[in-house]
């Protein structure tokens, strides 16, 4: 995984909290298991969607776990200050889990799976964890459903410097349509996958600023340098391409991105 994508940075972690609380409704109106569950969240990074999930489900148990200590430090601080109290964390690495075999009734992660290059053993490390029909749930994110007004070349080049770049390092930034395929690889069942598209537009100016510019805007802004030094776009190009994003923040611009969440069971 490479430093942009992890949430080591302040200016990461800054990033992965507004996404996260721009996007809370609209990916977690529906995250909710049944009281009394014991839930994995797997790589929970700052505690960015722990703080919502775990707050929604008050009489179940979250373990969630990072592999940066980093991450899950400054992740049990957040839930500390919130005062949310079914939060254990752990550093653990999800391809050597320290638990038994069968020991959760539900497994959830978000913005993962794009990190790495073996999403579906990933999901059968995580499924030896999962009691008989316990649930997966996925949410990804995909760089192919982006369109905004105005158009512009640039942007979209812009754009195709992050994904070539999660490539690059194993990930995938447009892993939103194969979470079906994924999910079935590792033999889950009873699959649904159920895209959430954001649209923006001034009528919500906090999904502007939330959205557009500060997760949006900002994940691509963050690959500036690495896209030039590799030679994939010109200085001058992808600057341009960054300020016709913001663009699309401005009076009459217009944004839309889907993300996917995706449920399969353990039979
Ligand atoms: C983009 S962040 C997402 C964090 C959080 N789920 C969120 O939505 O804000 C991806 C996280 O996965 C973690 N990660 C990557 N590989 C991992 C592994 N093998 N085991 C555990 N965590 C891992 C990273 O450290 C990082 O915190």
């Amino acid at each position: 995984m490479n430093k942009y994508v992890h949430g080591y940075s302040e200016m990461e972690a800054n990033r992965l909290s507004a996404q996260a609380d721009s996007l809370a409704n609209l990916i977690h109106y529906d995250s909710i298991w049944e009281e009394g569950s014991l839930i994995l969240e797997a790589g929970c990074g700052v505690g960015a969607q722990t703080k919502t999930v775990a707050a929604q489900n008050p009489k179940s148990k979250f373990i969630s776990i990072d592999i940066s200590e980093d991450s899950v430090r400054e992740a049990e601080t957040l839930i500390n200050s919130k005062e949310i109290k079914n939060v254990e964390f752990k550093v653990a690495d999800i391809f050597d889990l320290p638990f038994e075999d069968e020991y959760f009734d539900h497994i959830f992660l978000c913005f993962v799976l794009e990190h790495l290059p073996n999403p579906k053993q990933a999901l059968d490390k995580l499924k030896s964890k999962l009691k008989l029909n316990g649930t997966i749930t996925l949410i990804e994110g995909d760089h192919g459903s982006t369109y905004f007004h105005p158009d512009s070349e640039y942007a979209k080049k812009a754009i195709q410097c992050q994904v070539d770049l999660q490539n690059k390092s194993g990930g995938d930034a447009n892993i939103g349509r194969k979470i079906f395929p994924i999910l079935e690889s590792a033999g889950f069942k009873g699959i649904k996958v159920s895209p959430r598209q954001v649209y923006v537009d001034d009528s919500n100016p906090q999904l502007v600023e939330g959205f557009t510019k500060n997760t949006f805007t900002a994940m691509i802004e963050g690959v500036k340098q690495e896209a030039v030094s590799n030679g994939l776009i010109d200085e001058e190009s992808f600057e341009r391409g960054i300020n016709d994003l913001f663009k699309t923040a401005m009076g009459g611009g217009t944004f839309c991105y889907t993300f996917f969440k995706g449920k399969g069971i353990k039979k």
